[in-house]
């Protein structure tokens, strides 16, 4: 019987663009969807912007719309980097939908029928002028342990202290800066610590189903083990939230909303019903609890808890199929420094197609990293060029660039009967189509493309050895260039068949170039038949240009030490588009004080200078800007300051401006420099007076 799967990836918050993070999941994903469907099975394969919670409630707000406006301006964005990545999702849909708010409701009332719902008061934080309960996020104040100022409310960043909110001294809401008051409410639960929800959970967490790793996390929640060798378990799972909240109303309860990861996982059933009803599919099939359609989430390990626990007791005592799979990677890293979701650093998406740089570099060289563990992966831009290059411009596109001219001008494009000895000396190198298809399967994709690769250097070494271009100068060796062009084609099909759930682009090319009327995995099964005619040779893939990487991680133009302060202002006031309203009255071309005071500008000490190996723009500055730590800052003054001048010298520096990552490391703020529009005639960094000192603000 033909397998079934519903697939889908982790939901993104709707209240910011895809970052790269985002794109390797759906590219994991899409490699092993593409693959599934190459092999026959029928696929759905969703995904949906998480639209709800606080945070998205509350951007909206500052920027004068409504949640739903600000959600629909994020989903408008979304089909340009799916489409440019190829991320071939059958259907993208929203939390904030009838679909949504349906099958929410529906599950809470089976979960309450079932007895699984509890009420609690509970007291918490509130922001009395906001007029709302505090998120923790939303709520700073002095560390406990050291005193150090706006400090969040889990942990200090400057002692390392972790504590809960109500420990802060002095705490504040970060929204309005008022002193939160502490307000009792009623919550609703969903009683996880119940023995029948602990009971399925250990079952269905432990069966051998999730990776080991994912597994014994798992098994640490649910026995709750302790250090002391006591046992905790479950807890119980707080699933409301008080109005003003951006969320599905909880039926029967005026004025209480479902937390939003109550709702988000829902999301996915959601987007699928969505899918089952543009393609005239019953929903009901995949949603029954014996279901035969297999249901696999991707996710990232931030997100296990909720995958592994309340999800799958959500679906399970509201009477739905549960989840087969939860198949969980790392995170991406870039030149080995994590990236994160909320300074934004890492790779631009969006940057990397702009600049014209292949989508099938990326998922190739992905590929060729990934494993079924939940292992970071690290996109490293050296590593990236070379392997790109050697492999699919050195080994698979090179093997039809030097023998489809040939076939085509001396043979018509027709191939010679097949060379069975040669294809029987390929496959001895690597473990062949059924293996690669079990590596597929299992999220092995770096072994799948290293036995890919062995194929490829066979056929290469056929080629080298042969010499086509030789045989082509000797009349009398005609039929072997026949022979020698049509074996390696022949090759070159396979390969790209194999390659084909990570290179769809380049499978298409092959396709009409070589006119293949079968792209599946049973192709692989029959040689392309003596006769069978390939066209002109089209160009494939061209090789990773230094050029396009230098310009992926080069400085940004907004933090250019020509740049003078008051753009940068300006940059910063458009960032914060709250106060675009109010910059709207004022005279054209100004800013507000308001907007000025955005930019933090602060006396910086150079601690020291440095040159950037492999880069003729960039020194590398370690800043002294007053606080515990130094910071880097890479400017692109090198033209005009050896680093021996600078160490030691005060300037002025943009404070906070959002770290961004480079390809030589994050640079975390800017110095400020005068300059003429164009650089010319020089670069020269401001030098306050002397008495300044390390960490003053500059107003
Ligand atoms: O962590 C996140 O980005 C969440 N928006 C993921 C939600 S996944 C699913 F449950 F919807
Ligand atoms: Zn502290």
């Amino acid at each position: 019987m033909t397998r079934r799967l519903f697939v889908t990836t982790a939901l993104p918050y709707a209240n910011g663009s895809f970052h790269i993070g985002h794109i390797m999941e759906y590219i994991q994903a899409d490699i092993w969807v593409r693959f599934q469907r190459m092999q026959g099975r029928e696929v759905h394969f969703v995904c949906a912007d998480d639209a709800h919670g606080a945070p998205i409630m509350l951007k909206a707000q500052s920027e004068g719309i409504t949640p739903r406006e600000l959600v629909d301006r994020i989903a408008a964005e979304r089909p340009k980097y799916l489409e440019g990545f190829h991320v071939s999702f059958d259907h993208w849909h929203s939390t904030e939908s009838p679909e949504n708010t349906e099958l929410s409701q529906d599950i809470y009332r089976k979960l309450r029928a079932a007895g699984l719902i509890a009420t609690r008061t509970i007291e918490q934080f509130y922001d009395p002028v906001k007029g709302m309960f505090l998120p923790d996020r939303y709520i700073k104040g002095e560390c406990p342990k050291c005193g150090a100022k706006d400090q969040y409310g889990d942990s200090c960043e400057v002692c390392g202290a972790v504590y809960s909110p109500t420990e802060l001294k002095s705490p504040y809401s970060t929204i309005t800066g008022a002193s939160p008051v502490m307000r009792e409410s009623e919550h609703f639960f969903f009683s996880l610590s119940d023995p029948r929800c602990v009971a399925f959970l250990r079952e269905w967490a432990l069966d051998g189903r999730l990776q080991p790793e994912v597994a014994n996390k798992a098994r640490e929640w649910l026995e709750g083990d302790q250090q002391d060798g006591s046992s905790t378990g479950m807890a119980d799972w707080d699933i409301s939230r008080d109005e003003p909240y951006f969320g599905i109303p909880i039926p029967d309860a005026p004025g209480k909303y479902f937390y939003v990861w109550l709702d988000a996982p829902v999301g996915y059933l959601a987007s699928l019903k969505a899918n089952c009803a543009k393609r005239g599919l019953d929903f009901n099939e995949f949603i029954a609890p014996d279901s035969d359609v297999e249901q696999v989430h991707f996710i990232g390990k931030d997100i296990i808890y909720f995958h592994t626990l309340f999800w799958p007791a959500m679906l399970k005592f509201a009477g739905y199929k549960v989840p087969d799979r939860v198949h969980v990677h790392g995170f991406i890293t870039v030149s080995g420094e994590k990236m994160s979701k909320s300074r934004g650093t890492g790779i631009s998406p969006l940057r990397y197609l702009d600049l014209g740089m292949n989508p099938e570099w990326l998922r190739y060289y992905l590929a060729a990293k990934l494993n079924a563990r939940v292992e970071d992966v690290d996109f490293n831009p050296d590593d990236f060029m070379a392997r790109v290059n050697a492999d699919l411009v050195g080994k698979l596109v090179n093997i039809a660039s030097r023998c489809a001219g040939f076939l085509v001008k001396r043979f018509d494009g027709q191939l010679a009967a097949i060379d069975h000895g040669a294809h029987e000396g390929f496959a001895k190198p690597w473990s062949g189509p059924e293996a690669v298809a079990a590596l597929y399967e299992q999220r092995e994709f770096a072994k799948a493309m290293r036995e890919i690769m062995q194929f490829a250097d066979a056929v290469n070494q056929y080629v080298d050895a042969e010499k086509p271009w030789d045989l082509a100068k000797d009349a009398a060796r005609t039929a072997d260039l026949h022979r020698c062009c049509s074996t390696a084609l022949r090759a070159f099909r396979d390969l790209v068949l194999l390659l084909s759930p990570v290179l769809p682009s380049l499978t298409d090319k092959v396709r009409a170039f070589m006119n293949l009327s079968a792209t599946d995995w049973d192709a692989l099964a029959t040689p392309l038949p003596e006769g069978h005619r390939i066209n002109a040779y089209q160009h494939l893939l061209t090789r990773v240009d230094p050029k396009q990487l230098d310009a992926l991680f080069e400085v940004p133009a907004d933090s250019a030490p020509s740049q003078t302060p008051s753009t940068a202002a300006t940059a910063a006031s458009k960032a914060q588009s709250g106060s675009s309203k109010a910059a709207a009255a004022l005279p054209e071309g100004t800013i507000s004080i308001d907007d000025f005071a955005l930019v933090d500008l602060r006396i910086a000490r150079i601690v020291s200078a440095e040159q950037v190996e492999g880069s003729d723009k960039l020194l590398k500055l370690t800043l002294d800007v007053g606080e515990a730590r130094h910071r880097t800052v890479f400017s692109g003054i090198r033209a005009w300051y050896q680093p021996e001048q600078l160490t030691g010298k005060l300037t002025v520096m943009v404070a906070n401006l959002a770290p961004r990552k480079m390809k030589f490391g994050v640079s975390e703020g800017m110095v400020l420099a005068a300059s003429a529009s164009d650089d010319g005639g020089g670069v020269f960094l401001l030098d306050p007076h002397a008495g300044a000192q390390p960490g003053m603000k500059v107003r």
